[in-house]
């Protein structure tokens, strides 16, 4: 039976009802047309689909929509500040750190609820939480370089 859903999205309030098992990726890329998450697995092998949830970076192709009842979804498009790009954005822009730009929100979401906890991660606690995704251009060194220029104080501005 479908349930009433309500949420927040890119911090407005959203609401849905649908089937409450359905994958948060397709309510965010089909009812409220915010395709920046991509699908690549469908079982949270490749990191494409990654948003925030309460800032926590999460695969949204194995969350139930009921389970962020009441929480606060962040998707790639509610990152920049209208023209002004999110610092994490700004610096994957300046290491060229994106090549075909599938894997690229979760990789700039991933990276934003790195820095809310850890602010300066080593090359460990990056590749840690990067670890489960994929990119399939094989940008690795430049996504790690976006990360450590993300990580120095002025690149966060
Ligand atoms: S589509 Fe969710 S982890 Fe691959
Ligand atoms: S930039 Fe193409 S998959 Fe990573």
């Amino acid at each position: 039976m479908d349930a009433t859903i309500l949420l927040t999205v890119n911090g407005k309030q959203r609401k849905v009802t649908t089937d409450p098992q359905r994958p948060l990726l397709d309510v965010l890329r089909e009812e409220f047309q915010l395709t920046g998450a991509k699908f690549g697995c469908g079982e949270g092998r490749c990191g494409a689909c990654t948003v925030l949830v309460n800032g926590q970076a999460v695969h949204s192709c194995l969350t139930p929509i009921a389970n962020v009842q009441g929480k606060s979804v962040v998707t790639i498009e509610g990152l920049a500040t209208g023209e002004k790009l999110h610092p994490v954005q700004e610096a994957f822009l300046a290491e060229e750190a994106s090549q075909c730009g599938y894997c690229t929100p979760g990789m700039v979401l991933a990276t934003v609820g790195l820095l809310a906890r850890t602010p300066q991660p080593t090359d460990e606690q990056i590749v840690a939480a990067l670890d489960g995704h994929l990119c399939r251009c094989c940008g690795y060194t430049n996504i790690l370089k976006a990360v450590r220029r993300a990580a120095q104080p002025a690149g966060r501005g």
